[in-house]
């Protein structure tokens, strides 16, 4: 059997990355990846999901002709995020299967063995995402086939340090991504430059009163983009005000933050 019509047949996806929320964002591989796409894959979850959802369709509408591919749109599983300490992985575990029950589903339902399939990450697909994870679970199940390749995306760390017009990382120093959770732990060891995601808590209040400037932005990308910079001791105040304001207003936020340990000398 000659190696086409071994491929014959096999469904496709691409895994884009469409940047942190503006259409103008995706880069050219993620465009033509788009237009190459028959079956949109959206899923998303709670307070944020009609929001994000219609962000993901103006995207769509931005760059493709209109018609000619569909769009599933399936709701995420909540996570339980009454688990804390050791329960934690296990929570993310079953949390990890459901959506994989769900994706599997949507794989073998929603596209034919000649169709392309796109899910669209925010940001970046190897940045806080499960959709490679559980791409790799449905296909250890075995139950449905498929190949995937994954594009890039303007992560909402880059986007955020562009709207500072700063850097992540200071000359020849390192950087830390973490989150919020890890960030309530402690400032992490060795590093002064650390950039804090999946922060429900403003767990930078820990740190006011230690020389730290903060570079803070929610929505970054968006037309609701709100961005702060400055000595955290300032800053926090202020923030806290404006996301409290933003969170109100809209009944969810999304925000990612620098802390910058100022070194003696800075
Ligand atoms: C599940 S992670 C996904 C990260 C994404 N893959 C990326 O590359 O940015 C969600 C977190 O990303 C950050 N985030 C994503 N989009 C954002 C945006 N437009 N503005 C601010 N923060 C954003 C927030 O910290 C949020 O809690």
């Amino acid at each position: 059997m000659s190696a086409v019509r071994q491929t014959r047949g096999v469904r496709e996806i691409h895994v884009i990355g469409i940047g942190a929320g503006d259409p103008d964002q995706l880069t050219l591989q993620a465009v033509k990846a788009l237009r190459s796409t028959d079956v949109f894959f959206i899923l998303d979850k709670g307070e944020a999901k009609a929001d994000l959802t219609r962000l993901r369709r103006d995207m769509l509408d931005a760059h493709l002709p209109e018609g000619g591919y569909r769009v599933v749109e399936a709701r995420d599983p909540e996570r339980d995020r009454t688990a804390g300490g050791s329960a934690y992985s296990p929570a993310v575990g079953d949390w990890r299967s459901a959506r994989a029950d769900i994706y599997e589903q949507l794989i073998a339902r929603e596209l034919a063995e000649d169709e392309t399939g796109a899910f669209l990450v925010w940001g970046d697909p190897s940045l806080y995402d499960s959709t490679l994870g559980i791409l790799e679970e449905v296909l250890e199940r075995g139950t449905v086939s498929f190949v995937y390749d994954v594009v890039p995306g303007i992560s909402s760390v880059s986007a955020l340090v562009a709207r500072h017009r700063t850097g992540l990382n200071r000359v020849a120093r390192p950087v830390q991504i973490t989150t919020g959770r890890r960030l309530a732990e402690g400032f992490p060891e060795g590093v002064d430059d650390v950039v804090v995601m999946l922060d429900a808590h403003q767990t930078f209040r820990a740190y006011t009163g230690q020389d730290v400037d903060i570079y803070w932005g929610a929505y970054i990308g968006t037309p609701d983009e709100i961005l702060v910079s400055g000595p955290l001791d300032e800053a926090a105040p202020r923030i806290e005000r404006l996301r409290a304001e933003a969170r109100e207003r809209k009944g969810w936020i999304m925000d990612t933050y620098l802390l910058r340990r100022r070194a003696v000398g800075d």
